[in-house]
């Protein structure tokens, strides 16, 4: 059986800075995907919109053209979200989207993942001037659900998470406050986000990970397998059905790819663990495997439309640029994942890290 589709995009994922960028962006051209969303929580973070990068920012002009110098020139698209910070303003907003160089921002949770630590807290950002000129030049607000600053027991308990406690107390005050803001919920991970989405406008819509759309918690802690260990964490069995339903509903269009591949060449060390799978390479084998999972019949039509709207299709048509003209192909035949050599050291992909072989391939 082969698999042929519009090239894809990656509605998030990290490319990171210096030397190894190169490697990560190839890994991505080389598994048919189209163009980008690159996050901006690089050391230091994009938090300006244009001039040259300075000790203290990089600006998405000198982010970009950094990403193109490395090979991303290759993408018929390239976003690079602005990162919120303190020093974020309505002008820049309105300046950004005057210019076109600014397209989405990004709200991180402070201290909530890797290199977040710039981040606002939301409920400083509801109801001021950046959401409102966002709001107005239709400015894409990417957001990273997760309540920040909880207590370990809170974080994450049987009743409720991070990620559920900001799409029930945050989410709703955000949408009441910026009716037309258009937003993404990005890797999002629970039941509750899920329905949270399905529930909104039209101009809510989310992106999903391979990992969480294929494993639990279980997995990950079953072994302790810490290639499996990013943020938002894999939940429960229930939030994964829900995310399975919701991509494997006929005719949906909010739900996306965006693979959040996360490389780092230090994972685990003594004192803990970096948050983030890379799937660099393999996302659209791991999105088919999971589809799969869920119940879907590649080879039927109705099999292939799923598959195409979430991978190909509504990502472009979310952020309001065309598909792909272009096509990839991927048969159904077992493919190893194997490590990444970059310059900046090797990275484990995921079906690596977790000791899986791919069951379909790239065709080249
Ligand atoms: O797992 C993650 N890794 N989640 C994030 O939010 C950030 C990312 C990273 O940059 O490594
Ligand atoms: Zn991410």
């Amino acid at each position: 059986m082969t698999l042929t589709l519009p090239k894809w995009f990656d509605l998030h994922t990290h490319f990171r800075q210096g030397p190894a960028m190169a490697s990560y962006v190839q890994a991505h051209l080389d598994m048919g995907c189209a163009g980008a969303l690159a996050m901006p929580n690089t050391q230091p973070p994009v938090s300006r919109i244009s001039g040259a990068a300075e000790s203290d920012g990089w600006s998405i002009e000198s982010y970009s053209a950094e990403l193109r110098a490395a090979g991303a020139h290759a993408f018929e698209q390239l976003i690079v979200p602005l990162y919120l910070t303190r020093q974020t303003t309505a002008f820049m907003i309105r300046e950004g989207a005057a210019s076109g160089l600014l397209r989405a921002c990004k709200y991180y949770p402070p201290h909530g993942t890797t290199n977040s630590e710039h981040g606002m807290p939301m409920d400083n950002l509801i109801g001021g001037e950046v959401f409102r000129a966002m709001e107005e030049y239709g400015i894409v607000l990417c957001i990273h659900g997760e309540q920040h600053a909880l207590s370990g027991p809170d974080y994450i308990d049987a009743q409720q998470n991070a990620e559920t406690r900001f799409y029930t107390e945050r989410m709703p005050r955000l949408l009441a406050a910026h009716p037309k803001l258009r937003i993404v919920c990005e890797h999002i991970t629970t039941r509750t986000a899920a329905e949270f989405v399905v529930g909104a406008p039209e101009h809510v819509g989310a992106t999903i990970t391979p990992q969480h759309l294929l494993y639990t918690l279980g997995h990950l802690i079953q072994g302790l397998k810490y290639h499996l260990y990013c943020l938002p964490i894999v939940k429960f069995q229930d939030d994964r059905a829900a995310l399975r339903a919701a991509v494997t509903k006929a005719g949906q269009s909010k739900f996306f790819a965006g693979t959040d591949s996360a490389p780092h060449t230090t994972k685990a060390t003594a004192c803990g663990c970096a948050a983030g799978c890379f799937t660099g390479g393999c996302a659209p084998q791991l999105y088919a495997m999971a589809f799969e999972e869920a119940g879907v019949d590649l080879a039927s039509a109705d099999g292939e439309d799923l598959f195409e709207r979430f991978l190909s299709l509504n990502g472009p048509a979310f952020y309001g640029f065309p598909a792909s003209t272009q096509q990839f192909q991927m048969e159904k035949a077992a493919s190893k994942s194997v490590l990444l050599e970059t310059p900046a050291g090797p990275v484990t992909p995921l079906p690596l890290g977790m000791g899986i072989e791919l069951t379909w391939r790239m065709v080249r």
